[in-house]
């Protein structure tokens, strides 16, 4: 008989979209609830007397009060900035010389490229995060190493070479043509291979000529079940200046459109700086955002607008935008997607946090159908919350009236101290120090 494993814990279960239905509705927090895992996959979620008494030859996994969550889907990382994270003192371009490029040129070594993917993964799952969406560098190498060590581990991942034909240093840049080639190369090997999903990945406007952001289009166009991944109105200086590269276009958004670059795959990161063209066509081409709260403000880019923008039902994701970010952990980007939205006079809703690292991250990437719920016939990546790891948050979670005002401080405190367990495709990973 094939091994079935029981969890046991509180659940957190969402049947729909709390951005554009009442949460008390969709989301639904189990206070005794269980899953049944059976080949990686999740093939029942209920109450814990219920599966208990049907499945009595199951192994149990009791987590008590723990949360048991989808594990967190990072929809926007680039993880060859994990040694640079936290890099003091400059806002978009002038980080981007100062820090990222020169790092990005050391993984021209296959050697680093290969130790950097294993930090970064590593430290992700020590966070909680068990699908991450990363840019690459411009090497193909890099790639290899990213997919290499997430399949080394067994995780559903997004990745693809970051394409920059101009404005980069030397050692930097590829052509139209080589960018071509090699994500071609690199589709064809990794797209669909395992848990592997390879995404088209310009950089941003200002890195590639329009021969470059054209030839990506053509083969996104003989891919489009391929996700395609950029950056899109980060900050005023990055907009003004895709304005003077690309006087001919209407905006930024339509300097990706004029090269096919726009589809309902796209996933557009930060997107703060909008026109209302843009969020129209944006929300007719069936295009992703990624909301990226901590790299917006410790860059100091901005207060993205994600109350008004799901409302316009355009998908949204969460990301830590690693390195740029200030953080690996989803929580403290639940926390600060949760004080951004403040800032711009909303409060949103820990069930509204959790799904948008979730449900609404893996929504982005088009994996909805495989991760990102609790739910038969999901894969069973998993991340295990203890609501009090640390005296500050258990003695705020010890006076909570409901369940919801127990999570809350977790979101708003919590770190990598509150991940007590991950599970990847319905294996353990292994205790964290929570
Ligand atoms: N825009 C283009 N490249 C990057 C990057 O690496 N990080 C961020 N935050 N924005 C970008
Ligand atoms: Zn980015």
């Amino acid at each position: 008989m094939r091994t079935q494993t029981l969890l046991l814990g509180q659940t957190f279960v969402a049947d729909g979209n709390p951005f554009l239905e009442p949460w008390q509705e969709v989301i639904h927090i189990n206070s005794a609830g269980a899953l049944l895992i059976e080949d990686g996959m999740i093939r029942a979620v209920g109450n814990r007397n219920d599966l208990l008494c049907d499945h009595p030859q199951a192994q149990v996994q009791d987590y008590g009060t723990h949360l048991i969550c989808p594990g967190f889907v990072d929809a926007h990382v680039h993880y060859p900035q994990t040694a640079i994270i936290a890099s003091w003192g400059k806002q978009l371009i002038d980080w981007l010389n100062s820090y990222t490029f020169p790092e990005e040129m050391r993984l021209a070594n296959p050697d680093y490229a290969r130790q950097i993917a294993a930090r970064y993964l590593d430290l992700a799952l020590d966070h909680g995060t068990t699908t991450m969406c990363s840019y690459t560098t411009i090497h193909a190498h890099s790639v290899d190493a990213f997919f290499d060590a997430a399949a080394t581990r067994g995780l559903r991942s997004v990745a693809g070479k970051t394409c920059m034909d101009r404005n980069a240093p030397d050692g930097l840049r590829d052509t139209a043509q080589s960018a071509y080639d090699d994500s071609k190369a690199l589709l064809t090997r990794w797209h669909g291979q395992g848990r592997a999903t390879y995404a088209i990945t310009p950089r941003f406007s200002p890195t590639s000529t329009p021969d470059q952001l054209s030839a990506l289009g053509a083969l996104w166009a003989e891919h489009p079940d391929c996700p395609m991944q950029t950056h899109l109105s980060e900050q005023p200086d990055e907009i003004a200046w895709v304005r003077d590269l690309f006087s001919n276009a209407r905006d930024y958004l339509d300097t990706y459109e004029m090269h096919g670059l726009l589809g309902p795959r796209a996933i557009l990161g930060h997107a703060i700086h909008l026109e209302p063209r843009e969020i129209d066509r944006i929300t007719e081409s069936g295009a992703a955002l990624i909301h990226c709260p901590t790299s917006n403000t410790f860059i100091g880019s901005g207060l993205m607008d994600v109350a008004g923008l799901a409302a316009r039902q355009i998908p949204l994701g969460l990301a830590t935008d690693t390195g740029g970010g200030s953080s690996f952990s989803m929580l403290r980007t639940m926390a600060a997607a949760y004080e951004i939205a403040q800032l711009r006079g909303t409060a949103l809703h820990p069930a509204q946090l959790i799904w948008l690292a979730t449900a609404g991250s893996a929504r982005s990437l088009h994996l909805h159908e495989k991760i990102g719920r609790l739910a038969p016939g999901y894969e069973a990546d998993l991340t295990i919350l203890d609501l009090a790891s640390t005296p500050a948050i258990a003695q705020r979670a010890g006076q909570a009236r409901s369940v919801w005002e127990v999570l809350f401080p977790t979101l708003m405190m919590g770190d990598d101290r509150a991940i007590a367990d991950v599970w990847i495709a319905g294996h353990r990973h292994a205790a964290s120090s929570g």
